[in-house]
C-alpha cells in the first residue's frame, strides 16, 4: 500500500457498520466457524474488518463482503483464512487449567497400571492455539513415561482452524516470560532459550512426538482422527451455540477408544449425556470416559 493510501486511511475513522451488515458478517463467522459473535462485539468485528479492508485498499464492508465470495477458490480461502484467524479469539497458556491437567496425570499413571500390554498413547488437542496446550500435554505425559521401565509411545495432535496460529505453534518458540508459570524443572527441561534471553524453543523431544494441522471442528465427520486415549478440549466451544457445542461433543466422543477421556473446560457444556460414556468426578473439572 502505497503512503498517499496509508495517509487517507490514517485520517479516516473506522467506518460505522449498520446492523445489517453486522447481521450478515455476524452469520457468515457462524456458519463457517461456528462461533457467535455477540452485539457487544460489534466494534471488535468493525474495527478488526477495517484493518484488514485497509491492508487490502477496500474502503466498504459490502465490498469487502463481496471480496471474499468472489474470485477463485484458491484466493477466496486465502483471504478466510487470513480473516479468521483475525477474528477468532487466540488466547491460551501453558498449564491453563491446572485441574484438568491434574486429571491428565491421573489418567496417564491409570493408563499405565491398567493397560500393561499398551505402548502407544494417543491425545488430541482440539482447538490448541499457539501450542501451549499440546505442549503441555507433552511435558507431563513425558515426565511419567520417563520414569517408567516398560517402552511406552505418545502422539498429540493438535489442531485449530487458523493456519498462522498453527505456525506459531510448530515453530514452538515464545517470550520467556510465557514460561513463568511452568515449573521450574519443566521449564530446565523442556525450553531452550535463545542467546538474548527474550524466547525460549520447545526442546525437540516434545515438538516431535506433536503433529500439528488444520481442522475446522464443523467438518469433524471428515476428520482421520479415531481411537484416542485422550480428547483435550478447553476454551472454544463456549464461543458456540448450545445445541452445537452438543453436536461437536458427540462426534469428539465416537473418536475415543475404549476406555478414553474426553476433558473439557468446566461448565462448558451442561446437561450432556452420550450412551457409551460415563462422568468422571474429579475436583473442578468436566471429563467424560468412554465405557463401552
Ligand atoms: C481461546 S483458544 C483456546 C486455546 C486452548 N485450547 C486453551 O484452552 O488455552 C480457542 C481456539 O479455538 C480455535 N477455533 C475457533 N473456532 C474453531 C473451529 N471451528 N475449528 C477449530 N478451531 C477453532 C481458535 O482458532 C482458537 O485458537
Amino acid at each position: 500500500m502505497g503512503a498517499a493510501m496509508t495517509d487517507r486511511w490514517s485520517i479516516k475513522n473506522t467506518p460505522a457498520m449498520d446492523m445489517e451488515q453486522f447481521q450478515l458478517w455476524q452469520a457468515l463467522l457462524e456458519d463457517r466457524t461456528g462461533m457467535t459473535l455477540s452485539t457487544e462485539r460489534k466494534t471488535f468485528l468493525e474495527t478488526s474488518l477495517s484493518i484488514r479492508m485497509r491492508e487490502l485498499g477496500i474502503e466498504d464492508y459490502d465490498t469487502y463482503y463481496e471480496h471474499l465470495m468472489v474470485g477463485t477458490t484458491q484466493t477466496r480461502a486465502m483471504e478466510w483464512s487470513v480473516l479468521v484467524d483475525r477474528l477468532t479469539v487466540q488466547e491460551t497458556s501453558f498449564f491453563r487449567h491446572p485441574g484438568s491437567f491434574a486429571l491428565v496425570e491421573e489418567f496417564v499413571q491409570r493408563f499405565m497400571a491398567e493397560q500393561p500390554d499398551a505402548a502407544n498413547l494417543d491425545v488430541w488437542s482440539v482447538g490448541c492455539s499457539t501450542g501451549e496446550e499440546a505442549y503441555s500435554l507433552a511435558m507431563l505425559i513425558n515426565e511419567q513415561f520417563c520414569g517408567n521401565d516398560r517402552k511406552l509411545f505418545y502422539g498429540i495432535t493438535a489442531t485449530d482452524i487458523s493456519l498462522p496460529t498453527l505456525s506459531k505453534a510448530r515453530r514452538g518458540e515464545y517470550p520467556a516470560r510465557r514460561i513463568l508459570q511452568v515449573d521450574p524443572s519443566l521449564r530446565e527441561k523442556y525450553f531452550l532459550p535463545s542467546e538474548n534471553g527474550q524466547t525460549v524453543s520447545v526442546a525437540p523431544q516434545l515438538k516431535e512426538r506433536i503433529c500439528f494441522a488444520r481442522l475446522n471442528v464443523l467438518d469433524l465427520g471428515n476428520a482421520p482422527m479415531n481411537n484416542m486415549d485422550l480428547i483435550f478440549c478447553q476454551n472454544m466451544l463456549i464461543y458456540f451455540r448450545r445445541w452445537r457445542k452438543r453436536q461437536i461433543v458427540n462426534r469428539l466422543a465416537e473418536r475415543l477408544a475404549p476406555g478414553g477421556m474426553l476433558i473439557l473446560g468446566p461448565g462448558e457444556v451442561t446437561d450432556w449425556q452420550h450412551p457409551d460414556l460415563e462422568r468422571v468426578h474429579f475436583a473442578d473439572t468436566l471429563a467424560f470416559r468412554r465405557c463401552r
